[in-house]
């Protein structure tokens, strides 16, 4: 099987083409290291002074390992292998003095790398990059998509953790020019005034809300209500690059079909009748379980023909909305799974569209917390 390394240019049309191909991944290889191997000395991560932004708990709210076990929680990560490595470049008004670090998420400590550079802004600057072996040792050559989703699931986590902690408003950046790093997000000190944040968007979450986030394990029956499937969409289309995906989801009975968002984005309205459900659980890696999930929310887009900066930018902005999607999701009492694995899935296709235009990029499975206990007893 071929191996899939940091170290080594990807083509990146290539392996999207060949992770969405009928191809079976082969035999499981070593994952390697779960942390990098940061090259300066450990330290923890002091408490803050009161006017300080506290990164020893905005690394806990969204890249710490919670538990002793070697999962990475609580972001999500397909196949809980966490591929994202963090570095951080510290400025002033933050617990750390300045200078740049490597984040070791299993221990939650720091290496000191180097010093801050010129011009490094106040706050922090987080910069993603991945271990692509991490998540190549399960999936092979289905890796790349999962990489980049895996990726925007982290930045997203950054964010909301940033929002928790009261900080000013972060800046994202998923550009998709460059590989290292994917992404990068910069989250300002807290400034004394209540955090600003787009007046569209919902009250920030609460730490609890982040650290409880777990993604649900299948089956996910029950419809989702209406208004919490539209609050689910319009989370997704407002984090989800405009222009560069499509959202939508699936539905189950009474009426399935295929819903998406009104254009004045406060309703819904089907757009195409029919049980998709069935042919997306083929899709995903023959994941039957979806074809009775609740709801199912798409990112699709990517053409065929797009070129590398396009598709890092679609998984990357596709993860980053599912993440946020997902939270919201939790806090409207709804079950939630991201799904992340996508062969064929040319949905535009099957719409009755030209082939290789539009395809699945991204999903959240959505469920019922009812129908979840009507499950378990
Ligand atoms: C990009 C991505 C793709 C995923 N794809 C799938 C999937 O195809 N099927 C599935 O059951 N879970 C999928 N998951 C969920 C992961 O298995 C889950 O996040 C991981 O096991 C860690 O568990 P947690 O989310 O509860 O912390 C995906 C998660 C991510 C971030």
């Amino acid at each position: 099987m071929e191996h899939l390394r940091e170290d080594r240019p990807v083509d990146l049309g290539a392996a999207l083409a060949r992770a969405r191909s009928p191809e079976r991944p082969g035999p499981e290889t070593p994952a390697g290291a779960p942390v990098r191997a940061w090259a300066g000395p450990p330290c923890p991560l002091p408490e803050a002074g009161p006017a300080d932004l506290d990164l020893r708990a905005l690394l806990r709210l969204s890249l710490a390992a919670s538990d002793t076990s070697g999962r990475l929680r609580p972001t999500s990560s397909a196949g809980a292998l966490h591929p994202v490595d963090t570095e951080l470049v510290v400025g002033t008004g933050c617990s750390l003095p300045p200078g740049r670090y490597g984040y070791d998420p299993l221990r939650h400590r720091v290496h000191h790398v180097g010093p801050p550079g010129d011009g490094t802004p106040p706050g922090v600057t987080a910069a993603l990059t991945v271990t692509a072996q991490r998540t190549v040792s399960h999936y092979g050559h289905r890796a790349w998509p999962l990489l980049l989703l895996d990726t925007g699931h982290a930045a997203a986590a950054l964010l909301l953790a940033a929002r928790v902690l009261g900080a000013g408003e972060s800046d994202v950046r998923m550009d998709g020019r460059t590989e290292n790093p994917l992404a990068v997000v910069r989250i300002p000190p807290p400034d004394g005034r209540s955090p600003r944040r787009p007046a569209e968007t919902e009250d920030p979450p609460a730490p609890a809300d982040l650290l409880a986030r777990r993604s649900t394990p299948p089956p996910l029956p029950g419809l989702p209500p209406r208004d919490a499937l539209r609050e689910v969409l319009a989370t997704a289309e407002r984090a989800g690059g405009s222009g560069l995906l499509r959202w939508c989801a699936a539905v189950g009975p009474p009426r399935p079909g295929l819903m998406e968002l009104a254009p004045e984005g406060t309703t819904l309205r089907r757009y195409a009748s029919g049980d998709a459900r069935p042919t997306l659980a083929a899709w995903a890696a023959g994941q039957a379980w979806l074809a009775d999930a609740g709801a199912v929310l798409l990112a699709h887009g990517c053409p065929a023909d797009a070129g590398t900066a396009h598709i890092r930018r679609a998984h990357l902005r596709a993860g980053f909305a599912v993440h946020l999607a997902h939270v919201t999701a939790l806090r409207h009492g709804l079950a939630a799974r991201p799904v992340g694995s996508w062969q064929q899935a040319d949905l535009g296709a099957a719409l009755g569209a030209a082939p290789g235009r539009d395809w699945v990029v991204h999903a959240l499975a959505l469920g019922t917390r009812h129908a979840d206990e009507e499950n378990s007893t």
